[in-house]
């Protein structure tokens, strides 16, 4: 099955409206290519999401950090999925591991953040992965596994649910995990997908993050269940992030 790979970039608290400029190198160089088999899209910071998404000029799409899990109400400083909608958002992170060790998110939480996220017709981007001690324990696969399952919303479709398999030692760390073993946990993913959608597992995109660079992107790539990635640092920069975009199989 050919699934459309994405190349996501987090910018996580970074950027102000002068980092604008990047968006744009990024939506000039896009426009001038044909449309592959491959889709952009970058997360801003909140305070970004809008203008980005206009600047995008819809050649890549936006999406948001984080949502609450209810639609409105008194959350002081929080935002809902339906706002990040409304300003311009396709895609809204869920459950990144910032989120799940800095605020304290347990996968029940993520699970309603996604629902809240499909529920206003945005696309979840489910975000699992092991801590060094799991994985140097042998625990990986079972622990991602069982967090994927637990934080997958009901009625998720691969249109509308996309998975980030992101070992937290590797985010922000210089430290990529072998290809090797990226390609054997989203292997692992895709079996624990199969177990509750059957066939429906193929279609579902499962991206790596954690320390993707243009000089290691290609390989990471290649690999037949890697089907894009999530970047942090390296998607601050338009030259970078277009880089990895540009080592894509198939763009
Ligand atoms: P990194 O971050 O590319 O800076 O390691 C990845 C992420 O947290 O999504």
């Amino acid at each position: 099955m050919t699934r459309l790979k994405l190349i996501a970039g987090n910018w996580k608290m970074n950027g102000l409206s002068a980092s604008l400029g990047e968006a744009k190198a990024l939506r000039d160089w896009l426009a001038g290519r044909p449309r592959g088999r491959t889709e952009a899209a970058l997360f801003p910071p909140a305070t970004l999401l809008s203008a980005m998404s206009v600047a995008s000029g819809g050649v890549f799409a936006t999406g948001g950090q984080d949502c609450h899990a209810a639609a409105s109400g008194a959350f002081t400083g929080d935002l809902s999925a339906a706002m990040l909608k409304d300003a311009g958002a396709k895609y809204v992170l869920a459950g990144h591991s910032e989120r799940r060790t800095l605020h304290g998110e347990s996968s029940d939480i993520v699970h309603a953040k996604a629902e809240a996220a499909l529920a206003a017709g945005l696309v979840a981007v489910v975000c699992v992965g092991e801590t060094l001690a799991q994985r140097e324990t042998g625990q990986a696969d079972s622990f991602v596994s069982g967090q994927l399952l637990e934080s997958l919303p009901v009625g998720a479709t691969p249109e509308n649910v996309v998975i980030a398999y992101e070992p937290v030692w590797a985010i922000g760390t210089g430290r990529v995990a072998s290809t090797a073993d990226i390609q054997s946990m989203h292997a692992a993913l895709r079996a624990s997908l199969r177990s509750r959608f059957g066939e429906a597992a193929d279609g579902f995109r499962i991206l790596y993050g954690g320390s993707v660079k243009p000089d290691n992107a290609a390989d990471i790539l290649a690999l037949p269940d890697v089907d894009g990635a999530l970047v942090g640092g390296a998607s601050l920069k338009a030259a970078d992030f277009i880089a990895i975009i540009a080592a894509a199989p198939g763009v």
